[in-house]
């Protein structure tokens, strides 16, 4: 069967972090913005916002806080995808009512900023734009709220640069793991899946290598297992909750 235009889009995603400096025009940005304002949104709560970030400056800064992340600062566009309980507060309020704020209103403002984001991306591919999503706004995410004037009961989820990718600089798609690990019939399976994890990581090693970066054979797993061997971003929980996110 033939792949529809989605699909097709979907299936030659690569992320982009090397950008021309040729500016996205107002209107394919509107264009691609509005498009993902169609996503889905839990129980039609719309708890998101985007911030649009052009400000050079800002955007010198926000890559700063993103562990000097190069392409933060050189994309023409920068979108900052937040969870946002704010708008649904002041809600709430219209009608005398204090609004619940808990650990499913926390994941649902995440989920929803996150469908925007996704849509946001394969919107701008369609295009013909590059991006790179970045999930480093959460490393100071107070700093990042300051500096975009996020009120309280928003946070940034995480971010996006958005541009016109370096013809010369488009990686190759990087390997995805097979899809019998991800997608289960009907039920979990919990077979070990160690071959095929090992399959994997010969794969990504080839990759790297056809790229020119040095890599052991546990391509995947042995990184993984690095990373997450100490909790990632300890503090995010506590700053998040004196943002006005109660996670409990
Ligand atoms: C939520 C999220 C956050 C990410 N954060 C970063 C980031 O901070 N910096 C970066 O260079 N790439 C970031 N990425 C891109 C991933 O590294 C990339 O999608 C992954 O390595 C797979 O590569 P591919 O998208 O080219 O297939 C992020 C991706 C996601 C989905």
């Amino acid at each position: 069967m033939k792949a529809s235009p989605t699909l097709t889009v979907q299936n030659q995603h690569v992320t982009i972090r090397s950008f021309t400096q040729e500016d996205i025009s107002e209107e394919m940005l509107t264009q691609i913005l509005e498009a993902a304002r169609r996503s889905p949104t839990s129980s039609n709560l719309q708890a998101y916002s985007v911030i649009v970030v052009k400000n050079p400056d800002v955007k010198r800064e926000l890559a700063a806080l993103a562990g000097n992340q190069k392409h933060v600062g050189t994309c023409p566009v920068f979108l900052a995808f937040c969870a946002d309980l704010h708008r649904l507060k002041t809600v709430c309020e219209l009608h005398d009512k204090e609004m619940t704020n808990n650990l499913e209103t926390f994941i649902i403002s995440t989920i929803d900023a996150s469908l925007v984001g996704m849509s946001v991306q394969t919107g701008a591919e369609s295009m013909g734009l590059g991006a790179v999503m970045i999930g480093a706004m959460r490393n100071h995410p107070r700093e990042v709220a300051e500096l975009l004037g996020l009120p309280k009961h928003v946070y940034v989820s995480f971010g996006m640069c958005l541009g016109w990718p370096e013809k010369d600089n488009i990686p190759p798609q990087k390997p995805r793991l097979p899809a019998e690990l991800v997608i289960h019939e009907e039920k979990y399976d919990v077979s070990n899946p160690q071959s095929r994890i090992e399959a994997h990581n010969q794969e990504l090693a080839q990759h790297y290598v056809s790229l020119g970066k040095n890599q052991d054979d546990a391509a995947w797993s042995g990184v993984i297992a690095r990373n997450l061997s100490r909790p990632l971003r300890p503090n995010l929980k506590v700053t998040l909750e004196d943002m006005g996110f109660n996670i409990i």
